[in-house]
């Protein structure tokens, strides 16, 4: 009964730890969401595995490039849902010349960063 009783609390405890998890909020703008799954389909060139974006890839900047001027402080949360995204899972570093080359082959001008590490308060 006792031992019943005990794993019973600490079920709960646990339960009320996930659902409590202050990161929950603390490092998720809701924007994010949209932004990375986004972006993802962008990342297997600018990692250098394939030699061009995709169709999907070049279209979601488009997208992304007209929705970011419609969020408040837009620029800046773009840049630091990416940076948080790419520090969220393995992946080989992001190149330079490919992020560079998004503009040429996606024929777009992005107004947001990409980047592994960038302190995008400073935008
Ligand atoms: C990125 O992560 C940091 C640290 O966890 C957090 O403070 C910040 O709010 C996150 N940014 C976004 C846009 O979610």
């Amino acid at each position: 009964m006792t031992t019943k009783y005990l794993l019973a609390f600490v079920t709960l405890i646990i339960v009320l730890v996930i659902l409590i998890n202050p990161c929950n909020a603390c490092n998720k703008d809701p924007i994010c969401k949209d932004v990375n799954s986004r972006f993802k389909t962008c990342e297997i060139f600018v990692v250098g595995i394939t030699p061009f974006p995709s169709h999907t890839c070049c279209n979601n900047l488009i997208i992304m490039n007209d929705n970011v001027k419609c969020e408040y402080d837009g620029v800046r949360r773009y840049c630091s849902c990416i940076v948080n995204f790419s520090n969220s899972h393995d992946h080989l570093p992001y190149l330079q010349d490919r992020i560079g080359q998004l503009y040429i082959f996606c024929d777009i001008h992005l107004s947001f960063p990409i980047s592994e590490r960038m302190d995008c308060s400073k935008l």
